[in-house]
This record gives C-alpha cells, sequence and structure tokens, in this order.
C-alpha cells in the first residue's frame, strides 16, 4: 500500500515537471482592431504583457511600438515612448517615425542615390536633397506588415513580416523580412530582425522609438543621462551625410563614454545643423557580437534603459525637429522632450566603401538583434 501511494505521488510530480515550461508558457497576445489606414487597410493591435507589470502595444502599421509602459523602483509605470492614439495620428505630418520599423535604409543616403553591380539606382530625396529611412509612400514605416503573435516560458511576443517587392522606393529585389519584439520576463524588449533576398540589395533596418523616462510627455529629456559606448563618431557634411571619417569623441560635446547630462554641453551643437545630437556613434565593439552600446537613466523616476545591438553604430538624436504635435492622451510633444537611440549600420555606407557594408546578397540572410532592457536605479 504505500509503495503503492509512493509510487503514486512520484509519478505525479514527475508528470507535473514535465508539464511545468508547458503550464509557464505564457500565452499568445490576442489581436484587436486599430482602426484602418486612409486607404482602408486594417490594423491591429497586440498587447505583450510581462510579470513585473510592463506592457507594450504593438500595431501592424509601421511594426511599430505604440506604448511602452515601465516600472520605476517603487513599480510605479510610465508609458516611456511617444505615439498616437488612432491610425490618423500615425498618418499625419506630425508622425516623425514614432516608435516605428525604419527602412529599407534608415537614416540617410546621400542624394539618394547609389550604385550596386554597376546600376545606379535613384531613391526618393524625403529629407532634402537626401534620402531619409527608406523614403516616400510604401517605407518600411508606412506599410501594414503581418503579424503572429506567440508566447514563450520567457514572455510574449509578435513576430511582423513583410515582402516589399523588387523597385518598392526605388531599392532592388524581393525583400522578405522578420521583425521579432518579445517582451520578455526580465523586462527586456528585445527585437530580432531577418531578411533574405532575391538580388543584392542594400538594407539596414532600425527602430525609431523616441524615449522619455519620465514619461511621453514630459516636457524634456535634456535631464536624463547617458552613457554610450562609443570613442568615436561618424562627422557629417551640413546635410548630415558623412565625411567617410570616424573622429574621436574625446574633447567634443559628443562624449559620452562616462555617463553624462544631457544638457551638460548640447548649447554648443544649437546652431550646428543638427540643431543638437543628431549623430552617429562608432560602437566600441567586434563584429556583430551583442554588445551594449548606451545606458540612459532618469534622475527623477530612477528608471533605466539599457541597449544592446549587434550592430556596429547608434544614432543618437534629441528630438530637435520635434514640433509640439499632439500625441497620446492630448499631450503635446515640444522640440527635446524625447531622444532615439538607434541601432543600425552607420548612414550613407552605400556610398561610403570604408563603412561596414550594407549590402544583402541571396543566399545571405541579414540578422541583427537590439535590446532595449528597462531597471531602476
Ligand atoms: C534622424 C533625424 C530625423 C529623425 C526623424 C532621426 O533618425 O537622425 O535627423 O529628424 O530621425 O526623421
Amino acid at each position: 500500500m504505500l509503495t503503492e501511494s509512493w509510487l503514486l505521488s512520484t509519478v505525479l510530480v514527475a508528470l507535473l515537471l514535465l508539464a511545468a515550461p508547458i503550464a509557464f508558457a505564457a500565452e499568445a497576445p490576442k489581436a484587436e482592431p486599430f482602426g484602418e489606414t486612409a486607404d482602408g487597410v486594417a490594423v491591429s493591435e497586440y498587447t505583450l504583457t510581462n510579470p513585473n507589470g510592463m506592457v507594450a502595444k504593438l500595431i501592424t502599421r509601421g511594426a511599430t511600438l505604440r506604448e511602452l509602459h515601465v516600472p520605476d523602483a517603487k513599480g510605479n509605470l510610465a508609458d516611456v515612448v511617444l505615439g498616437f492614439d488612432d491610425v490618423a495620428g500615425y498618418e499625419s505630418e506630425g508622425n516623425q517615425y514614432f516608435g516605428t520599423t525604419t527602412g529599407r535604409v534608415a537614416n540617410r543616403v546621400a542624394k539618394g542615390k547609389f550604385t550596386l553591380n554597376g546600376k545606379e539606382y535613384s531613391l526618393a530625396t524625403n529629407n532634402d536633397p537626401n534620402h531619409l529611412h527608406g523614403g516616400g509612400p510604401r517605407s518600411l514605416d508606412k506599410v501594414v506588415w503581418n503579424a503572429e503573435p506567440f508566447g514563450t516560458d520567457n514572455g510574449q511576443g509578435v513576430t511582423f513580416t513583410y515582402t516589399s517587392p523588387d523597385g518598392e522606393e526605388g531599392y532592388p529585389g524581393n525583400l522578405a523580412m522578420a521583425v521579432t519584439y518579445t517582451l520578455t520576463n526580465n523586462n527586456d524588449l528585445r527585437i530580432d530582425y531577418k531578411a533574405t533576398t532575391d538580388q543584392a540589395t542594400p538594407v539596414n533596418l532600425t527602430h525609431h522609438s523616441y524615449f522619455n523616462l519620465s514619461g511621453a510627455g514630459s516636457s524634456t529629456v535634456l535631464d536624463h543621462e547617458l552613457m554610450l559606448n562609443a570613442d568615436r563618431y561618424t562627422p557629417t557634411d551640413e546635410t548630415l551625410i558623412p565625411t567617410g571619417k570616424l573622429a574621436p569623441v574625446s574633447g567634443t560635446p559628443l562624449d559620452f563614454t562616462k555617463p553624462t547630462v544631457v544638457s551638460e554641453r548640447i548649447d554648443e551643437l544649437v546652431s550646428t545643423p543638427a540643431l543638437g545630437y543628431d549623430h552617429n556613434y562608432v560602437l566600441n565593439k567586434k563584429g556583430d557580437e551583442l554588445a551594449l552600446a548606451a545606458k540612459l537613466r532618469d534622475p527623477s523616476s530612477g528608471r533605466t534603459m539599457s541597449v544592446l545591438t549587434t550592430e556596429p553604430g547608434v544614432q543618437f538624436y534629441t528630438g530637435n525637429f520635434l514640433m509640439d504635435q499632439k500625441g497620446k492622451g492630448g499631450k503635446a510633444y515640444p522640440k527635446r522632450s524625447a531622444l532615439c537611440l538607434e541601432t543600425q549600420h552607420f548612414p550613407d555606407s552605400v556610398n561610403q566603401p570604408t563603412f561596414p557594408s550594407v549590402i544583402l546578397n541571396p543566399g545571405q540572410t541579414y540578422r541583427q538583434t537590439c535590446i532595449y532592457r528597462f531597471g531602476s536605479e
């Protein structure tokens, strides 16, 4: 009798242990309607949560992060990214790539031109005289992506997929992309990028959230402390196209190698074409290892955000062109009320032979990862 019940309980424990990973796997988030585009395409939203109270809302237009609620040390949540309440907001002039997946080639391409395998290509010059963030009406931030939600034992996520047809926005090749967002149980928002092509083509995808760790709609990020793991940056001409040189940050207002308050030296940059920080940093790292690029801290809430990436660069942009547009909950977003840390290959790489290449060839798979890791100190 004793042996039987012992056997039974052993079997039960073994079954429970086997079932544990399944029992603890998060559910896949459900799609909710989020209106439609002006052309009548339905947009869906997915809400990801984790056990620490974090919430991330993602929409299929532009594979965009629309809300990101992050706890401070006391557990108070704030939505730390800029965004809009509806699709019309995202389609408005006020949308400066808020939270979007950006490409096919993020950042600038000089005069919207490049030559690949002997052929010249022309792209939209939507940031006169240059091409910016993939161009016109069919850039990746504007198209509606397919979505596949999932749950794992380490969090919830959504994989967005989109195949950009050959010639779309002037780029060669059918480019099949997958962008996977995962909100993990340890407060990482992880983004994994994958792409393949049937013709050689430039690819440089990034994520364009505007962060304010006090909460979106707070008046400034000038009080945030920033560390950038970069001894060098790519100096530019007056249209923000790199000269091709890599220059030391040491002795300039661009030096964030030690945690530094954003306001400390920004005044030295206001009369430059960038109007503040809008610079690509060359990260201190080898090859495509996943490494720390930046750490941001908001002294008022104590919230921190570390940025890790497989990319060679990060664009640090202090929202110098924000224009008081009204975002979520009718809150205005004035100049410098948020900042971007866009992990990427260097701007204009397609025209700069000494920069790491952005060319993807048939048979190769483009893979990059960016992690925004939240905490409090
Ligand atoms: C660029 C800025 C630009 C902003 C919004 C950033 O990635 O570096 O110059 O104004 O995106 O388009």
